[in-house]
């Protein structure tokens, strides 16, 4: 069976990252997740002192990083992704509200992503992949074979996400993470460069109400039609 592209946008705490991972999982294809390269810029700037909010100094970062190989991603044997920069774990780094921040502030720059792209685009070059973000079916993988764009409504996406920070034992209050989402997506689908924005043809899910399990299904009965053709 031919091996698809298959990209699932949205924003944040949609449930695209648990429905990706467990639709890569269910067909045993790559999960790439492209938030984590646009934290891990995020990361690597603050760190480098360089912060967030000179274009050309973050971009410089980002082509250090994709020229010097210095971003790796990892599969553990249990299925657990790692995210790893400079040979350090930054798997936990990168999820923080902080973080969560940088990333979206780092990637309205367009030279940022200009970047990126190539890097994503070879990540998924040979197919087989579930591709995740914001502008995967739009700007990286606009022939993709399948395209999801998943959405629910913002309290709900901030009650998952509140539930995920509490499980990490971050000290957060729900007014905060509704805020921080609310601004957030703002940032992502305001900007000039590749908004936030559902693709003409991707296939509309609206999780709100809907478990993960009932949604993996659509989507796996989606793509099982389209890769026989
Ligand atoms: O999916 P995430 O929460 O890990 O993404 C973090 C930020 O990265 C998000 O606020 C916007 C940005 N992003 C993007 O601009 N394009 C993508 N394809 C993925 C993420």
């Amino acid at each position: 069976m031919k091996r698809l592209v298959i990209t699932i946008d949205g924003p944040g705490g949609s449930g695209k990252s648990t429905l990706a991972r467990a639709l890569a999982e269910r067909l045993s294809y790559v999960y790439l997740d492209t938030g984590a390269i646009y934290r891990v810029v995020a990361l690597a700037s603050q760190e480098a002192s360089r912060g967030w909010c000179d274009q050309g100094s973050v971009a410089d970062v980002a082509r250090d990083i994709v020229a010097r190989k210095r971003l790796r991603f990892e599969r553990d044997t249990d299925g657990t992704q790692r995210v790893v920069l400079d040979d350090h774990d930054v798997s936990a780094a990168i999820r923080t509200p902080e973080m969560s921040a940088g990333a979206s502030t780092v990637s309205a720059f367009p030279a940022v992503r200009q970047e990126l792209l190539q890097l994503q685009r070879d990540l998924g070059a040979d197919g087989g992949v579930v591709v995740e973000g914001r502008d995967t079916g739009t700007v990286v993988f606009p022939n993709a074979d399948v395209k999801f764009f998943m959405h629910a409504s913002p309290e709900e996406r901030a009650r998952r996400r509140f539930e995920e920070l509490r499980a990490k034992k971050m000290r957060v209050t729900f007014e905060d993470t509704l805020r921080e989402l609310n601004e957030r997506d703002k940032r992502d689908t305001e900007r000039q460069a590749a908004p936030l924005v559902r693709a003409h043809d991707a296939v509309d899910i609206d999780t709100t109400n809907v478990s993960i399990e009932q949604v993996l299904q659509m989507l796996a009965e989606r793509v099982e039609a389209r890769s026989r053709g």
